[in-house]
């Protein structure tokens, strides 16, 4: 299995997402592969945000080998399931290419309540561990669903 996690930046909730997932994964020993990318390039190159790397490192993960990238066309080829932090990314991803079969993309936290909640976008305040607990949940109802289907 092959998951990838966006948002706008890839710097604050899809790199936790991933992170969160990635250890999820390894304790469990499965084979999946994780990774992120944000809809906009803003931040290419960039390493998460501070205020991401120190919520991960709480809870004992280390994200900084990650750096932003944009999602592109390719990813649609390459991931089995893709994750949108929230409708606008939802959106945009669909606005990349025809090429995207659309059953492989979901809203993240419709795998815990299918009521389309975004995971709000932390950038701009402080939502960082509530945005945490959310992706956290949000990784075990994957697995919950996903892992079944192997
Ligand atoms: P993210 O948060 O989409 O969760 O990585 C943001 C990061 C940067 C910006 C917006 C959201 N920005 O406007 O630069």
């Amino acid at each position: 299995m092959k998951i990838l996690m966006v948002c706008l930046g890839n710097i604050c909730r899809s790199p936790l997402a991933q992170g969160i997932l990635e250890a999820k994964i390894k304790s469990l020993g499965l084979d999946w592969i994780v990774d992120s990318a944000g809809t906009s390039g803003y931040h290419n190159d960039e390493l998460p945000d501070i205020r991401s790397i120190e919520i991960a490192k709480y809870h004992g993960l280390d994200i900084s080998n990650q750096r932003s990238r944009k999602i592109n066309e390719n990813d649609f080829e390459i991931f089995d399931l893709i994750f949108a932090m929230d409708q606008s990314n939802f959106r945009n991803i669909k606005k990349l290419g025809r090429t995207l079969d659309e059953s492989k993309l979901h809203l993240i936290m419709n795998m815990v309540n299918s009521d389309n909640q975004p995971v709000p976008d932390p950038y701009y305040n402080d939502g960082f561990p509530k945005v945490y607990k959310m992706l956290d949940e949000a990784c075990d109802a994957i697995l919950d669903r996903f892992n079944i289907l192997l």
